[in-house]
Parts: C-alpha cells; sequence; structure tokens
C-alpha cells in the first residue's frame, strides 16, 4: 500500500497546470505533464528540477489517436487534470473572428476534455477540467471562450453521471497572469472596465 499518487497534468507546461506539478511534487507525489512542444515541457521539467517523480509526454488534446497513446503509454493513473488552451487566436472581435479559430477554441476547451474522458479508462480518482470567468464575465472579444468554459460545465455534469464514482469537477478561475493568459489580459484591460485594477480598487467593479 501506498498513499502516492500519480496525476496526469495536460497542460502542465505553463501556468496553472505547471503550478499545480510543483506543488503536487513538493507534496511527494508521482505527476506526468503533457503537452505539444517538448521544448517547453523539458523547459518546465528543468524549472520543477526533473525529480524522479516527474515525467513528460507530448499529447495534442484534439487528435484522438494522440490522447489515446498518452493513456495507453502512462497505464493506470489517479487523477487528471486538464489546462490546456491555446488563446493565441482566441480572441478577436465578432466581425473578424475567422471559423477556424473559433473551433480550434471549442476544439482544445470542450471536445478535447471530452476525449480525455472518453479514453482516461482506469482512472480511479478524479477528472478535472478547467473552465474560467469569461462564462460569466465575458471580455470584449472573448465570444468563443466564454461559450467553450459555459459548454464545460455542462459536460461535466454529464460526465460526472457516466462515470460515477469517479469524482469529475470543472474549476473556474479568475484571471491569472500566466504565459499564455497574461498577453490577452493585458489587451482586454485596455478596453474593458471591469478588468481595469484600478477601476476594480475603487469598488467600482469587482469581479468575483
Ligand atoms: N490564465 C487565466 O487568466 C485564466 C482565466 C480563466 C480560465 N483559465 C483557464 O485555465 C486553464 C489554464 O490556463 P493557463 O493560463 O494556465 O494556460 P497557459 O499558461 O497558456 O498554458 C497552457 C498549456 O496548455 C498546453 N496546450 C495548449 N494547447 C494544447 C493542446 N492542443 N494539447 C495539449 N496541450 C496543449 C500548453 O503547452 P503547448 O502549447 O506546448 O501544448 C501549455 O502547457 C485554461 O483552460 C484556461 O482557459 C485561465
Amino acid at each position: 500500500m501506498t498513499d502516492i499518487s500519480h496525476t496526469l497534468i495536460i497542460g502542465g507546461s505553463s501556468g496553472m497546470g505547471f503550478a499545480l506539478a510543483a506543488r503536487m511534487l513538493a507534496a511527494g507525489q508521482q505527476v506526468t505533464i503533457a503537452g505539444r512542444s517538448s521544448e517547453r515541457l523539458d523547459a518546465a521539467a528543468t524549472a520543477l528540477g526533473t525529480p524522479e517523480r516527474l515525467q513528460t509526454h507530448l499529447v495534442d488534446i484534439v487528435d484522438e489517436d494522440s490522447v489515446q497513446r498518452l493513456f495507453a503509454d502512462l497505464g493506470p493513473l489517479d487523477h487528471v487534470v486538464v489546462t490546456a488552451v491555446d488563446m493565441s487566436r482566441g480572441y478577436a472581435p465578432l466581425a473578424d473572428f475567422a471559423l477556424t479559430d473559433a473551433r480550434t477554441v471549442i476544439d482544445i476547451k470542450v471536445l478535447g476534455p471530452w476525449l480525455v474522458a472518453k479514453h482516461a479508462g482506469t482512472l480511479t480518482g478524479s477528472l478535472t477540467v478547467t473552465s474560467g470567468i469569461a462564462a460569466y464575465r465575458p471580455g470584449i472579444g472573448g465570444t468563443m471562450v466564454a461559450t467553450a468554459n459555459a459548454a464545460l460545465e455542462g459536460l461535466v455534469r454529464a460526465l460526472a453521471l457516466e462515470l460515477a464514482p469517479l469524482r469529475v469537477n470543472a474549476v473556474s478561475p479568475g484571471w491569472v497572469d500566466t504565459a499564455g493568459m497574461g498577453p490577452v489580459r493585458r489587451r482586454l484591460q485596455s478596453r474593458t472596465p471591469c478588468l481595469d485594477g484600478r477601476e476594480t480598487a475603487r469598488g467600482t467593479h469587482r469581479p468575483s
């Protein structure tokens, strides 16, 4: 009997997934971080101090074969956390939003976690996906991230029923200055009063 669990973090090479990996490793747990770029995974592993309890694995969450390979290679897992996102083309004014870019947001944030749930197999502990404040307080240009985050919350309710007794949750962060979202946040701040730190400090708008 061991109390060391193995957690897969898809999106663990950056931002909140990386922070979670650091916390779990510090707590003595076994962690695999996965993402599309081996360079980013290697840099993250180096920053995490490459302990023996850390593995990296390539995956593209929108590619079903890649997701299946990931779970086949890793074998039994206790927990899976999905923080994968690519917002490089995920915000645009409606009139300029390309359909392919809109589909990419939905593919990564909604269909990706759905593929993970479909192929996670013998997962015994929990599946956690990441929604976000845009579901309730969208920013200008954020039609697709608002849609994806809201859809995810419906998805986890359905998955919790279908995968019971596995625990399935969505966490919904507010704005966090990560490598991926920091530049988006700074662009939106200049155009959206409720994201302006000075407005918030005066209590005019209080993001929750
Ligand atoms: N930061 C915020 O302000 C904020 C607010 C609300 C909600 N959220 C949500 O919180 C989650 C984490 O955000 P974050 O800001 O921490 O993200 P981040 O720093 O941009 O990191 C995203 C991670 O996802 C990976 N990734 C991107 N596309 C992928 C794909 N197709 N397959 C597998 N991995 C992929 C990236 O690595 P590669 O590019 O190498 O694949 C990277 O490791 C996301 O769901 C985001 O929407 C964030």
